[in-house]
């Protein structure tokens, strides 16, 4: 049986293209400036052995708007392990669900890794360029925002290229860059900031009680908050080299709220009930606490289904559910309090980046159909004060990617902007740039792709 996902949605392409698209349907706005990235995994070269959907080389693919015209573009991140392997004209590395005995390791100036560091997972605007960055901690690569050069790994200032997280986060009002790093070995995670100018300034550790497996982090004005969850590698399978991921509700889930340049151990823990968080949707400080909204699994290693055979663990593993959720966080007392908001299964959250840290109101998800694979059906705006939702259906057959909220030139309302999202039609075999209004889900464009862009993970918006 060949990977689910190396198929349809997820079929990788294998060109790199430049091409002005038009409006199929509605008109391209001209009051929004700027560019729509997305990354996703996009592998070169199969490797031998299973293909789990994380293992893809990182390919973004951009829609650069001015003027009421678009430009779309997609190029691969070229990372050590994708030019090693150009090279070679072969695959070298071997994924997630093969033993790592063999992989290449990686040479001076790359990042420690025992996977090929894709770079496949996140992407965000800071300092004028983009940095893309891995799920599992990985080089930090800069990419020139226009051509989608991959301009190297970022030392942010030292001698050597930093290892940082997908999901770090930007202050647009600092410019400062938050990030974390965790790994299976001590320190188990490190947190740390960078200048505007991208000079890593502050940097320290933060006691865990064993490896762990965050994702996201959030920001306030004042505070980092990391997180400690009871998702985690099985102690038992590890002690055989067996990366297990495992369930552990008898533990709490413990959110740290640590000063922004604050030393690790000044960190202050908050008790909530056991769960696992892909992604937060934004934090901010409220009467001495702190609102933090997120998606929230309660269910997070999944029912694995015999009948998907070799893949059946990588498969359940990735059938995610998430509900809207806020946790506050009491600064007086140090007592959590946990609010659901709502009972749709909706992940991949984004907000007005430009709110980043400070009291939000809307933000929009992807909703998540129960289906083999993980996929998107719907665009889910939400006012998160109280998790009332307004729904764009894609249609039948017709499967979105990650949004990214850009604001109308001149706007201040907090939703007065655009959507913008590639979604996938699977009868036409077609992709096409949606360009949506955020206020109302109204679709004022559709663009046809030249060819089609596969499922993928994170996006931004980058102002022009
Ligand atoms: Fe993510």
């Amino acid at each position: 049986m060949e990977s689910p996902y190396l198929e349809g949605a997820y079929a990788p392409v294998d060109r790199e293209i430049e091409a002005e698209l038009v409006a199929r349907e509605g008109a391209i706005p001209d009051d929004v400036a700027g560019s729509y990235v997305r990354n996703g995994p996009n592998p070169r070269f199969r490797a031998e052995g299973g293909h789990h959907w994380f293992d893809g080389d990182g390919m973004l693919h951009a829609a650069r708007i001015a003027d009421g015209r678009v430009f779309y573009r997609n190029r691969w991140i070229r990372t050590a392990g994708f030019r090693r392997e150009e090279e070679a004209g072969k695959a070298l590395w071997r994924g997630l669900m093969e033993p790592i005995t063999d992989n290449p390791r990686p040479g001076p100036g790359e990042v420690p890794a025992v996977y090929k560091d894709t770079a496949n997972t996140d992407v965000v605007a800071h300092g004028g360029r983009l940095l893309t960055s891995w799920y599992v901690s990985g080089g930090a690569h800069r990419v020139h925002p226009e051509t989608l050069e991959t301009e190297g790994l970022d030392t942010f200032g030292g001698e050597r290229p930093l290892r940082l997280s997908a999901h770090t986060k930007v202050d647009e009002r600092t410019g400062e860059l938050f990030f974390f790093d965790y790994g299976p070995t001590p320190p188990f995670l490190q947190y740390g900031v960078v200048s505007p100018t991208g000079t890593l300034e502050h940097r320290t550790t933060i006691d865990l009680p064993g490896p762990r497996l965050p994702h996201d982090m959030a920001l306030t004005e004042n505070h980092a908050i990391l997180m400690d969850l009871p998702v985690f590698y099985r102690p038992e399978a590890l002690k055989k080299k067996k990366w297990i991921v495992g369930y552990h509700p008898e533990l709490p889930a413990r959110f740290g709220v640590l000063p922004r340049r604050g030393d690790g151990a000044s960190i202050r823990w908050f008790e909530a009930e056991p769960c696992y968080v892909y992604h937060v949707v934004n934090a901010w400080e409220e009467d001495e606490a702190i609102v933090m909204i997120g998606c929230r699994c309660d269910e997070p290693i999944p029912a694995v289904d015999p009948a998907d055979g070799a893949y059946a663990r990588a498969l359940a593993n990735l059938r995610v559910t998430a509900h809207l959720h806020r946790w506050r966080f009491d600064l007086r007392t140090g007592e959590t309090t946990e609010t659901p908001l709502d009972d749709l299964s909706a992940e991949f959250p984004v907000i007005d980046t430009r709110r980043t840290g400070v009291r939000s109101r809307y933000s929009y998800h992807q909703r998540i159909p129960r289906a083999r694979t993980l996929i998107f059906d719907g665009v889910v705006k939400y006012d998160t004060d109280g998790g009332e939702r307004k729904v764009l259906e894609l249609g039948p057959g017709q499967f979105g990617s990650e949004v990214a909220f850009a604001p109308r030139v001149g706007a201040s309302a907090e939703d007065d902007g655009y959507l913008f999202s590639f979604v996938d039609d699977r009868a036409a075999d077609r992709s096409e740039l949606w360009i949506t209004r955020a206020q109302d889900l109204e679709v004022v464009a559709k663009c046809t792709v030249p060819q089609r862009v596969p499922a993928g993970f994170h996006a931004c918006w980058m102002g022009a």
